[in-house]
């Protein structure tokens, strides 16, 4: 990746030297190049800024030193076009996923501000030259900076450790805050106690599965209590309200919505699997409208848009009596709540409503509602949906002892703690 930055104090970079990014640059992987405004300017004081048109308080900044920069930079590369992005406490929010989007940038320049901003016409030739989606104003938070090099320092770095190579262990990626809109869980090592402060225990026990789904409980806990805004409980779903969203067990009269947002979640499962012919797909109306009447070994819940009344989301358990090893088919070993197996299905979101953790939260909820005696959360999902795998995956299950029944599937397991129910 190039990075070009264009700033009257070239000399607040200065850090992008230091560590990894640093070491990056000497590697290869990134070109950084920073640039003095000043040296576009024609005046013996090398003026950059005036006064406001219409008055007012502060300077602006000219548009000729501007220009000259921004000519200059499009000259530089045959014919190729950098992604101008311009800090400022009144563009667009810089979030995690606009770092990993300006990752996929080759070329990214930065235009650091300073006084009460810079004169508007230097945007508008910006997107004449560069077209007007490479022009971005980015904001890091709502506070004001005196000038944009701190917020370029930051993005800088945002961006830089997403690329391959720069950070030794790509994995510590994926589980960092802010990924999968959830905050990170917290982390511990030796000593195990410290000045009496224990390490959690599971952390200690050495079973994988628990202490993922610990972490995954923690991201969840921490989350909802530091940045409830990123759940979806207080998340807007359709547009501007802040009503939470309840997940509440389902009534007979939600199954012909159960059953068209079941169609609708599973299609795409049926082209990944290569087969139309499972279940949620072939199953007719009756067979619905059973899995939530009264005496249903399975137990539904379902989450609806609080402002438009449609159902987005649903989630089912029930439990299993002979399990943990299955002798007989699945079926046979349903029993009422004395199971020890908690099966999880049919967890489902509405497509267009993706990526905002609603499903995280049906997952949570149904594996908080397991009966006290179950021992196993289990559940089967596509063998070749590598997005369920992940999803699956980071919220602590494991592939099962127990084999899927139905072609095409696999069988995941996580053991429930206390702390779960
Ligand atoms: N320049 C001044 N304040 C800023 C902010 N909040 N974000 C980005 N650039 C800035």
């Amino acid at each position: 990746m190039r990075i070009d930055v264009f700033s009257i104090f070239p000399d607040y970079l200065a850090p992008l030297e230091l560590s990894l990014i640093g070491k990056a640059r000497r590697e290869g992987l990134l070109e950084v190049h920073s640039h003095d405004l000043r040296r576009f300017t024609h005046d013996r004081h090398h003026t950059v800024d005036d006064t406001p048109y219409g008055g007012g308080a502060g300077m602006v900044m000219t548009p000729q030193p501007w220009g000259e920069a921004l000519d200059e930079l499009v000259g530089s590369a045959g014919g190729q076009l950098p992604t101008l992005i311009v800090p400022g406490p009144g563009g667009e929010p810089f979030t995690q996923t606009t770092a990993y989007e300006l990752a996929g940038v080759p070329w990214l320049a930065f235009a650091c501000g300073r006084y009460e901003g810079i004169d508007e016409r230097v945007y508008d030739e910006a997107r004449s030259q560069l077209g007007p989606e490479r022009v971005r104003i980015l904001s890091l938070g709502d506070y004001v900076l005196n000038g944009g090099e701190v917020a370029v320092l930051a993005m800088i770095e945002a961006i830089a450790r997403l690329l391959p190579g720069v950070i030794g262990n790509e994995e510590s990626l994926t589980e960092e805050s802010h990924t999968g809109g959830l905050l990170e869980y917290p982390v511990y090592t030796k000593p195990a106690t410290w000045r009496g402060h224990q390490v959690p225990q599971v952390l200690l026990s050495g079973d994988h599965q628990r202490i993922a789904a610990w972490r995954h409980d923690q991201r969840l806990a921490r989350t909802a209590t530091r940045r409830p805004d990123l759940l979806p409980s207080s998340a807007t779903l359709a547009g501007g309200g802040k009503q939470p969203l309840q997940i509440v067990p389902a009534t007979p009269a939600d199954a012909a919505e159960l059953f068209v947002l079941t169609r609708a979640c599973w299609l795409d499962e049926g082209r990944t699997a290569g087969t139309f012919d499972i279940p949620p797909l072939t199953e007719d109306m009756d067979a619905m409208k059973a899995t939530v009447a009264p005496g249903s070994p399975w137990h539904t819940w379902v989450v609806r848009d609080p402002q438009s009344g449609r159902l987005v989301g649903s989630v089912r358990g029930r439990s299993w009596r002979g399990a943990p090893d299955l002798s007989e088919p699945l079926e046979e070993n349903v029993g009422s709540d004395r199971g020890r197996f908690w099966e999880i299905g049919r967890l489902m979101v509405a497509p267009d409503l993706h990526g905002r953790g609603l499903g995280q939260e049906l997952l949570a909820h149904v594996v908080r509602s397991a009966p006290t005696q179950a021992t196993t959360a289990w559940l089967v999902t596509g063998a070749n949906s590598s997005r369920n795998l992940r999803f699956y995956r980071k919220a602590g299950f494991r592939r099962s002892r127990v084999a899927s029944p139905y072609p095409g599937t696999v069988a995941l397991e996580r053991a429930l703690s206390e702390d779960d129910l």
